[in-house]
């Protein structure tokens, strides 16, 4: 069952033991920095609406956001692949989605979000972009052509809370007239990318 009691106490307890756990690191990138909680929740709803199949995320940290992404990817029989470069980071998502029943769905890859892009000639109905935001304007040139499709969307994280470092990631996603852009004020700041048909 979806969004069962069970998922939604797991995943409050994990969010919380993750904000804990960033509080005691001073050097940014050693946080885990997962999603907000209502973000989560409105990608979960998206997914759900979109009645999406192919779903991947850039950017699994521990896993909170995967665990969304992956709870709705039950409901729309989708799959979902999780990009993260710290194998310590996706061993303990790995070590989440199974306690939850949730691995069944996810394919976990431990490599540079670059050269998997690179390498990849898939198509996906959904992909949230949450990793380091200076390569998201050299990842934008592959992730365009992976939402090239009717009804795909990317959604791209802390647009809001660091505007200054995804402004010429927007820019140049909006110079391409094949697309549909919007922000939202959920969370850390929602950068939506739809293909127009
Ligand atoms: C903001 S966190 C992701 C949070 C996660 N989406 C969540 O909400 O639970 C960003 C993650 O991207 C990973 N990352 C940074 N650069 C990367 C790269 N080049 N390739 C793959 N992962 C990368 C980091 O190790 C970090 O765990």
């Amino acid at each position: 069952m979806s969004l069962s009691p069970e998922f939604q106490q797991r995943i409050h307890n994990l969010y919380q033991k993750f904000i804990k756990y960033d509080a005691t690191q001073l050097d940014r990138l050693n946080r885990y920095r997962n999603i907000e909680p209502e973000s989560a929740q409105f990608l979960a709803m998206l997914i759900r609406i979109q009645q999406s199949k192919r779903i991947l995320e850039i950017g699994t940290s521990t896993g909170y956001s995967t665990l969304w992404l992956a709870d709705a990817a039950q409901v729309t029989q989708a799959r979902v692949t999780t990009i993260e470069i710290d194998a310590e980071r996706t061993r303990q998502a790995q070590g989440y989605a199974k306690e939850l029943e949730l691995d069944h769905v996810i394919d976990f890859k431990v490599l540079d979000a670059q050269i998997f892009l690179n390498e990849s000639t898939e198509q996906y109905d959904f992909i949230l972009l949450d990793a380091e935001r200076d390569a998201y304007l050299s990842y934008w040139n592959i992730l365009r052509n992976m939402i090239n499709h009717s009804g795909a969307v990317l959604i791209v994280d802390n647009v809001i809370s660091h505007a200054a470092e995804v402004k010429s990631f927007i820019c140049e996603v909006k110079k391409d007239s094949r697309f549909m852009t919007t922000t939202l004020a959920l969370g850390a700041g929602l950068f939506m990318v739809s293909f127009k048909d």
